[in-house]
């Protein structure tokens, strides 16, 4: 599963590694995702379990022609993964944290347009592995440029907080 998702992303991005203080979501309700995917590419649906976790509705497509559908969103190579989503008009690509995708739908910054966690990391929601790295989510703006949204750490836990 995992050399077909990477035959896919054409190219490797490393992105630089900066720290931001985290973000946890206390107040989830259902929110809806369309999460168009690879056929045979089980790490997406991984990653639609852990939304899932958050409260999330996670809505899957098998899509042969899911580089069009990326083209279409006006997402560069450089930010491709596996998988796309697309939740409340944001594109959300690749193994991204639900809590940052929460954070995004709280903050709406100006003239992003959406999230990736680009290539696939290791460690990752839905990419779990006894050798996680260290990873962003990089946010794209109308423009075309990009920023970091957030910084992630290897060891990260990024599973569903469980207190009420
Ligand atoms: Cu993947
Ligand atoms: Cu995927």
């Amino acid at each position: 599963m995992k050399p077909i998702c990477l035959a896919l992303l054409g190219l490797l991005f490393t992105a630089p590694a900066w720290s931001d203080d985290v973000t946890d979501a206390d107040s989830v309700e259902s929110l809806h995702v369309l999460m168009h995917k690879n056929p045979g590419c089980g790490c997406c649906d991984l990653w639609a379990d852990h939304l899932r976790t958050f409260g999330f509705t996670v809505e899957s497509i098998e899509d042969p022609r899911i580089l069009s559908f990326k083209a279409e969103r006006n997402i560069p190579g450089p930010l491709m993964s596996c998988h796309t989503a697309v939740i409340d008009g944001y594109f959300v690509e690749g193994h991204v944290p639900a809590n940052d995708i929460l954070k995004l739908l709280k903050e709406k910054p100006e003239h992003v347009t959406g999230i990736a966690v680009p290539g696939m990391p290791l460690g990752s929601p839905g990419m779990e592995h006894p050798r996680p790295q260290d990873f962003n989510t990089i946010a794209l703006l109308s423009d075309g440029t990009a920023y970091v949204f957030e910084s992630h750490k290897a060891g990260d836990d990024f599973s569903a907080e469980e207190d009420d």
